[in-house]
């Protein structure tokens, strides 16, 4: 049983006690969005950031934020402090909230549901990390506004699902020839020393620890470019990595079945994904950890 404190429209309560109307919105149509920070030693990552991405996703929806970012920042920082853990991975939920009966058209006078959970943060085991882990490709056949980040996400728990049964941590989604992002991460390729990373359009969820690794790449003066990557690209690629919150920069090192990168560094973690990932943990450090 779940007893951590949650926060559910307006009430702090232990999460296995949690409550909401199966005409929730949410439940019938995946009508909301949603966001999920990591949070280390109890100080949340970019949250300003993630909340500034929660207004873009609900305002994608046609969705009034129901919240003010203090109002947001004093609930987040209460399910935080409550929590038995450290470091943690805070799950933020927000939908159009429940009418009286079920209609696609939005209803009128309804409050949003707000929904805040936390659960401890869930880290990459130093084994995994230093193999890397394998990756399958699929086609995109999700909606055109992969922008935001919305609570509808069959296709993406469908192409998990397929990466899980193959014994691989991710799927990467192709479209028209072009490599997208993961079902659940976005996607950096190295080509002959340039860190490729694609274009933050409405193809893609604009990720936050993306941005971080551009900011890094930036900072250490790693050459790198922001554009479309051929699926060719990926294939013949001397990296590729994932990042998201919770996985942060972790290498792909096979891809497909077959070996990702060239001559002896083919199917490891190549040189600049360690890299990256030294730098990752020394910025979280310093901005985390002593800020
Ligand atoms: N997912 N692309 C997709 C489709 C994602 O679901 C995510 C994150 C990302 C990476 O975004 P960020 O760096 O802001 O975490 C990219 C979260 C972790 C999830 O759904 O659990």
């Amino acid at each position: 049983m779940n007893t951590t404190l949650c926060y559910l429209d307006g009430q702090y309560l232990p999460l296995n006690e949690a409550r909401i109307s199966p005409l929730d919105r949410g439940f019938l149509f995946g009508d909301g969005g949603y966001e999920v920070v990591p949070v280390y030693s109890r100080k949340p990552f970019r949250i300003g950031e993630h909340l500034t991405r929660l207004q873009q996703t609900l305002a994608g929806i046609r969705l009034a934020n129901p919240h003010t970012l203090a109002e947001w920042t004093e609930r987040i920082e209460r399910i935080i402090a409550a929590a038995p853990f450290d470091d943690q991975s805070v799950y933020i939920q927000v939908t159009r909230g429940a009418d009286d009966k079920r209609d696609h058209a939005f209803p009128q006078g309804v409050t949003p549901t707000v929904f805040i959970f936390t659960a401890p943060l869930v880290t990459t085991p130093d084994s995994v990390r230093t193999t890397g882990v394998a990756a399958v490709t699929a086609a995109d056949t999700r909606w055109a506004r992969c922008d935001l980040k919305v609570v509808a996400l069959l296709a993406n728990v469908v192409a998990r699902q397929d990466a899980v049964e193959r014994g691989c941590a991710e799927t990467l989604f192709i479209r028209d020839g072009v490599m997208i992002e993961g079902a659940a991460s976005n996607i950096f390729v190295v080509k002959d020393g340039v860190l490729l990373a694609p274009v933050k359009d409405h193809r893609m969820l604009p990720g936050i620890t993306y941005d971080v690794v551009l900011e890094l790449a930036a900072k250490h003066g790693v050459p790198h470019a922001v554009r479309d990557i051929a699926e060719s690209e990926l294939r013949s690629a001397d990296e590729v990595w994932m990042t998201s919150s919770t996985k942060e920069v972790l290498p792909i090192t096979t891809l497909d079945g077959k070996p990702v990168g060239n001559g002896g560094n083919a199917g490891k973690p190549g040189p600049l994904a360690q890299q990256m990932h030294g730098w990752y943990q020394q910025f979280k450090d310093e901005v985390m950890r002593r800020g």
